[in-house]
């Protein structure tokens, strides 16, 4: 297919085009990636191709040297990640470009992203707001003695798609946006537990392979205790494998369970938002659904 060309910048001494990132080839994202020390695979960028947008930039030769990606849910709101630039074009302005012209894509949407350190800065200056901070805990996952239980009344089982209307509604709740598309795509390529109590779902996690190992997320409860029964049989299921989970929660019954459990702090990134009223995460002790785990940090 013929890239479509959707605008151009002289970058140093070479001209730099941007164009769909649907029409470049999954090992030049992925060289990309790794130029920056990120995990993602190609089927990883698959998957993000098929869940949203992105352009990208590349020289005369057609070397990949920049990317920006958008994950529209529902109407009014979206998600922007994957945004790289190749670190011998870093610093030279390519990365705002590419965000003015995702800014343009995403006109009339309110927009979270989740910002690495050295992204800040350009986030600020188009008009972001700190919202939260994100914690990366990853490591060898060990079991940490008695599996929590269910109490009385409550169900923990293996999730389907017959409970995808159950799951995309409670992960609304708790994340501020419909997502069902998303769910609808990660539930087939993940394995889900979910709690029911009284018939109705309270809790569920999901986990599905990603990057270095496997990512644990979404995963959605409204208290430290139900997310401690729905991340457990991930835990266990992983036993001296690699494993993720991307929280905005550092403290507490269900950060203690994550440390025990082999999920030591990796590193953290900042949600930042435009427009819209943001969730506060960290209200969690009341009856209100929290995301305890992203999906992942470019999907939210
Ligand atoms: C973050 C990143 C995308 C910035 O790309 P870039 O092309 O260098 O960015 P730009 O040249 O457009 O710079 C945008 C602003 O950020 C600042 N900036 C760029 N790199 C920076 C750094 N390492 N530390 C602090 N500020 C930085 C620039 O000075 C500029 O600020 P200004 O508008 O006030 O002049 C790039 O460094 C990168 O790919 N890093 C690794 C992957 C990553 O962290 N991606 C962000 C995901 S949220």
């Amino acid at each position: 297919m013929k890239p479509r060309t959707t605008g151009s910048l002289t970058i140093d001494a070479f001209d730099a085009r941007a164009v769909d990132i649907d029409t470049v080839g999954l090992e030049q994202l992925y060289t990309l990636s790794i130029g920056v020390g990120w995990p993602h695979r190609p089927e990883d960028w698959q998957f993000l191709r098929d869940m949203g947008h992105g352009i990208v930039v590349h020289d005369e030769i057609g070397r990949v040297l920049g990317s920006a990606m958008w994950f529209p849910h529902g109407t009014e709101f979206a998600t922007v990640g994957m945004v790289i630039t190749s670190p011998r074009l870093q610093t030279r302005g390519t990365a705002q470009w590419l965000m003015k012209r995702v800014l343009s894509a995403c006109r009339g949407r309110d927009l979270r992203l989740n910002a690495t350190r050295a992204a800040r800065k350009l986030y600020l200056s188009l008009g972001f707001r700190t919202e939260r901070t994100v914690f990366q805990r990853q490591g060898e996952a060990r079991r940490s003695g008695e599996m929590p239980r269910p109490y009385e009344r409550a169900e923990l089982r293996r999730l389907d798609e017959r409970d995808l209307p159950a799951v995309a509604e409670l992960d609304a709740q708790a994340f501020g946006a419909w997502r069902l598309t998303l769910l609808a795509a990660l539930l087939p390529q993940s394995v889900g537990f979910g709690l029911y109590r009284n018939g109705r779902l309270a809790a569920f996690a999901l986990c599905r392979p990603f990057g270095r190992g496997h990512v644990v997320g979404p995963l959605v409860a409204s208290n430290d205790e139900d997310a401690i029964i729905v991340i457990a049989p991930h835990i266990a299921a992983h036993e001296g494998e690699f494993l993720r989970v991307d929280t905005h929660i550092a403290e507490g019954e269900f950060s203690s369970f994550l440390a025990r459990s082999g999920l030591a702090f990796f590193d953290t990134v900042t949600t930042m938002s435009l427009g819209g009223d943001f969730r506060d995460p960290n209200t969690r002790y009341g009856m209100q659904p929290v995301t305890f785990a992203l999906a992942s940090q470019a999907l939210g």
